[in-house]
């Protein structure tokens, strides 16, 4: 089957800095993908390159057997693609349902009635039901990774790219974000997960791709990788020892 989502040697420089280079992956239907590496790497970029926020200089990203590079922001959402960030920026003096509604208006082209009836179940879904009529700045951090989740699930998306969702949060709330994407998966969602917590993004992930200095270095499935040496150069072995 055609994957839902290929990156075809992608390279992106800023300046002297070449922050990815020849990039290829692939993103079957109904998979989790997980990216890590070290500071730096890419994974950022590579995401920014994906949902059309940076033009790569070299390269092309295609979803569902369309070439969508060079595709403003707002048209590859609607297309299906959503992403969290890195640092959550919801709107500050928008409550957190409000926050949801937006996104499902303008990321999915809902009527305003419609993206309230769809925010509300979606705030259910992900546990943010009883919070929903406070400011983001009310909720806690866990909360708010979750609003960030909510925000890109409220667009629609068959692919959803996670950057680092789960930086800061305890073990506990670890296991809780695990549960909804493994549930969002079953849903048919397909996903890349960027994650710096190694045991998170082993266990959740089909295959994992490694970056370093924007080249990946390695690819297959998490046991594989983690047993690779020059994976466990470039990344893990610091965080093993
Ligand atoms: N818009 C930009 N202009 C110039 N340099 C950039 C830009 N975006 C990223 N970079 C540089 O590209 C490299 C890759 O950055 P990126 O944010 O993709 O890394 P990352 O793998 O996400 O790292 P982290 O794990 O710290 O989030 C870094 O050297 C970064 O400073
Ligand atoms: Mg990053």
């Amino acid at each position: 089957m055609a994957p839902l989502l290929e990156v075809r040697k992608v390279t992106c420089r800023f300046g002297a800095l070449e922050a990815l280079a020849d990039v290829d992956f692939q993103l079957r239907e109904g998979e989790i993908l997980g990216i890590i590496g070290p500071n730096g790497a890419g994974k950022t970029t590579l995401f920014n390159v994906i949902t059309g926020s940076i033009r790569p200089s070299a390269g092309e990203v295609i979803f569902q057997g369309r070439k969508i590079t060079g595709e403003r922001p707002y048209r590859i959402c609607r297309l299906g693609i959503a992403r969290t960030s890195q640092i959550a920026r919801p709107f500050p003096g928008l409550t957190v349902r409000e926050n949801v509604l937006i996104a499902a208006a303008y990321g999915k082209g809902l009527s305003l009635d419609r993206a309230r009836s769809e925010a509300g179940e979606i705030l259910t879904s992900v546990g943010l039901g009883a919070v929903a009529d406070l400011t983001p700045t009310a909720i806690s951090p866990a909360s708010r990774r979750r609003l960030e989740l909510a925000r890109a699930l409220a667009t629609g998306p068959r692919a959803l790219l996670l950057d680092e969702n789960m930086a800061g949060l305890t073990s506990g709330e670890i296991g809780e974000m695990l549960g909804l994407l493994n549930g969002l998966r079953e849903r048919g969602i397909s996903m890349v997960v960027v994650e710096h917590i190694i045991k998170a993004v082993m266990g959740i992930s089909d295959r994992i791709i490694v970056l370093d200095h924007g080249h990946k270095i390695a690819e297959g499935r998490p046991h594989e990788v983690a047993a690779d040496p020059q994976v466990v150069v470039a990344y893990l072995g610091r965080r093993y020892a």
